[in-house]
């Protein structure tokens, strides 16, 4: 690691490790877990193509201001609004965006912990042979009789909230660079290994149908709401990830070309995770909108009747646990950084109250699966309240935000020499979808969600 003036934080050792730690933070179950699950629920290519065009309309030239605003401000998200804002001379309740956004990475890490360790549970059932010649009813038995034992989803949720913990107090450089750096090429090898087995079932074109052919018809504004929150979730916005991650990013990288490459890698992933569901839930007469447990549910068909299945079965689920390491410690970072930088504690203590605070609150999603199930509001448990707030309501109104900072408030001088775009044209583009097409964008979708259009 590198150590300059202009940071308090030390910088990321080369343009490699932050676009590592980047996706890291991006790749997680977003995409592998939550992708599928929310296109099945939503019809399947319709609801694709208008999270492709969430991506790369708002979704990018979104990534791309708040990268820069972090990197301009160099501290954890309250601050750097606070800095920023002194730059504009804006009005002094921007400091209110970093707050919302360590809010919301704090609610997402109470429930993400739970999944994940539901992975981790699946490394074990992969490697004792649960799965083997498993069928679509012995996967869903399986499923089902897990998550119906608080105990055991305590004491996985317990377990990788513990991981987190333990990586974020090692600090930035140690902690994260290492481990991404392998993990992530390695999930993708298994990825495509899943996908040659998915292209020899016999519902792979159904899949790729399911996945690909827009049938608008399928369109609700929920569902355009949903592909919008799952842009922001996915890439991981709107709550100061990636501010935080910006702040170690040294001058002289191109901010819109490591965003680029984050967000392909990203798409990537979560379009190979469809790839690889879809057709063996056709395969294997699954409904595609089986919720949350889809790919609990499929996965473990195929690691239970492909050759070497029980080896690459614990391999996945390792992997998968990875991912969602390297996301949940970008999720607690800004926390963890504004309680070491406005409250004076030290990097454990930090890492040990985040830590314990997001671990109580991910017990409200334990029990949605079992003992609260029949506690819900609006109709929706505990669990689906946390995320359908987060993901659809916080992170793209915490982007929207970003949004309107990064193009109306802040300074064109400041932006454009902090991105330093090659061409003038490649700013105006930018400037364009930051100012007009991502604001418009979000607005619209709230409007329309709500049934006010
Ligand atoms: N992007 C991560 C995922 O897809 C989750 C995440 C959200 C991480 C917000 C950081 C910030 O799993």
């Amino acid at each position: 690691m590198m150590d300059t003036n202009k940071s308090q934080h030390g910088e990321w050792s080369s343009r490699f490790a932050f676009i590592m730690a980047a996706t890291g933070s991006a790749v997680g179950l977003g995409n592998i877990w939550k992708f599928p699950y929310i296109t099945g629920e939503n019809g399947g290519g319709a609801f694709v193509l208008v999270y492709l065009l969430c991506v790369l309309l708002v979704g990018i030239p979104i990534m791309m201001a708040e990268t820069m605003l972090g990197r301009r401000g160099r501290k954890n998200p309250i601050d750097t609004m606070i800095n920023l804002n002194t730059e504009a001379a804006g009005d002094a309740n921007w400091r209110y965006l970093g707050s919302a956004g360590i809010i919301a990475g704090f609610l997402i890490l109470s429930y993400y912990s739970v999944i994940a360790g539901w992975a981790g549970a699946y490394v074990i059932k992969a490697f004792t042979g649960s799965f083997f010649s498993a069928d679509a009813t012995a996967t869903k038995a399986l499923f089902d009789n897990f998550i119906a034992s608080p105990m055991q989803l305590i004491f996985w949720h317990t377990v990788f909230m513990v991981a987190t913990m333990l990586i974020v107090m090692r600090g930035i450089s140690h902690g994260l660079e290492k481990s991404v750096r392998f993990m992530m090429p390695c999930l993708f090898g298994l990825m495509i290994l899943l996908l040659a087995y998915a292209m020899t079932t016999k519902g792979y074109f159904q899949g790729l149908h399911f996945l690909f052919y827009p049938d608008f018809s399928k369109l609700t504004g929920k569902s355009v709401l949903v592909a919008l929150g799952q842009a922001f979730f996915s890439l991981g916005l709107g709550m100061g990830a990636v501010m935080i991650y910006g702040a170690y990013l040294p001058k002289e990288v191109s901010i819109a070309k490591t965003t680029v490459i984050v967000a392909a890698a990203d798409t990537l992933v979560a379009l190979l995770a469809g790839l690889v569901i879809f057709p063996l839930v056709f395969s294997y007469g699954l409904n595609p909108s089986a919720g949350p447990g889809l790919i609990f549910e499929t996965l473990p068909i195929a690691f239970g009747n492909m050759p070497g299945g029980w080896l690459f079965g614990v391999l996945f689920f390792i992997m998968l646990v990875f991912a969602a390491l390297s996301s949940s410690i970008a999720l607690i970072e800004p926390a963890v950084t504004w309680l070491i930088e406005c409250k004076g504690l030290s990097r454990e203590q930090a890492c040990v109250r985040a830590g314990l605070a997001a671990w109580g609150l991910g017990l409200a999603t334990v029990f949605s699966f079992n003992s609260w199930s029949g506690f819900t509001i609006f109709g929706n448990t505990l669990f689906e309240l946390i995320d359908y707030l987060t993901a659809n309501f916080m992170l793209p109104l915490g982007g929207l935000a970003i949004a309107v900072f990064a193009g109306w408030v802040m300074k064109p001088a400041h932006s454009q020499e902090e991105l330093a775009l090659p061409e003038p044209l490649h700013y105006q583009i930018w400037q364009w979808l930051i100012r007009y097409i991502a604001p418009a964008a979000v607005f619209l979708v709230f409007l329309h969600a709500i049934g006010v259009l």
